[in-house]
């Protein structure tokens, strides 16, 4: 898929990994919509990257608000005449906890919703409404394809994370749907594929603790640092323009594996 004179959907695109990909397709000639929680931080983009950009102030796991967003992308699309060339739902949320604790009181269901809700739900709510405004637009040469979905899965997919009952099984859902997307929309000339990172600088990994950082750090690979959210727009741009990468969920990871404990 071409990035150039193309619109770009993504969810979480205020901070961290998102606006890496944000700032990077839109330095590519990408029409960007940006579809975050937070209001302060996207007006912000818009405000430094200017009129290839638009910022629609939405919770991902509230219909009504991901449909007016995607409405809102639609009516701006219609000025600019350029088609939905991907669709990246990054918006996510970490919540730690065991389904029990040390106390043997199962976790609140309420957390278990908030993380489900916002990483699996939220992109899979994303998705489905983007995708009339894709099957739509006109194939491009030579291949016939209309589109790409690259979804946000994680090292907790695979490496059986400790204490991420929930993320885990949100992340491991992600990398399940990508062949099945993949083979769903492959009539439609549309591909899907995830990125699974392992450790990435970002606000939510700022958010763990020095003790857990720390021993991140002792089981990196190479190279020996966290991810950078310009390492992951990289890879998320050669999704887009790489045509023969379909159906896979791709470690990035610098071949960490996360620890059975930490
Ligand atoms: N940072 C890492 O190490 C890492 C590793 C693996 C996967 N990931 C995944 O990458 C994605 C991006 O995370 P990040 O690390 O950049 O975190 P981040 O906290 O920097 O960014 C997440 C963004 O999502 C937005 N968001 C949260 N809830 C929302 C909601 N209900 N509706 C709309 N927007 C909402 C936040 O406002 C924020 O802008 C997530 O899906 C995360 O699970 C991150």
């Amino acid at each position: 898929m071409y990035i150039k004179d193309r619109t770009f959907v993504i969810s979480g695109g205020a901070s961290g990994l998102g606006l890496a990909t944000v700032r990077d397709l839109h330095a590519h000639g990408g029409y960007i919509s940006i579809l975050d929680l937070n209001a302060e931080n996207g007006d912000a983009i818009v405000e430094e990257l200017g009129s290839r950009t638009k910022f629609f102030e939405t919770d991902v796991t509230d219909t009504d608000s991901v449909q007016a967003a995607v409405a809102g992308t639609v009516a701006w699309i219609k000025e600019t005449h350029k088609p939905i060339g991907a669709v990246i739902p990054a918006a996510g949320v970490g919540s730690p906890g065991k389904l029990i604790d040390r106390h043997n009181e199962p976790i609140p269901l309420a957390q278990l919703d908030f993380v489900i809700n916002i990483n699996l739900r939220g992109v899979l709510d994303l998705i489905r409404l983007c995708l009339p405004h894709m099957t739509t637009t006109e194939p491009t040469e030579p291949d016939g394809e209309r589109g790409v979905i690259i979804m946000v899965s994680s090292s907790a997919a695979f490496d059986g994370q400790p204490g991420q009952a929930a993320y885990a099984a949100s992340k491991g859902a992600i990398r399940s749907l990508t062949l099945v997307l993949a083979r769903d929309l492959a009539q439609n000339g549309i591909r899907a594929v995830s990125i699974a990172p392992s450790y990435f600088e970002s606000n939510m990994t700022a958010q763990m603790s020095e003790k857990v950082r720390k021993s991140l750090e002792k089981v990196l690979e190479f190279p020996k640092r966290p991810g950078k959210g310009e390492d992951f727009a990289k890879m998320v741009r050669h999704c887009v323009e790489n045509v023969m990468l379909n159906g896979e969920c791709i470690r990035l990871d610098g071949a960490t594996r996360m620890p059975s404990k930490l």
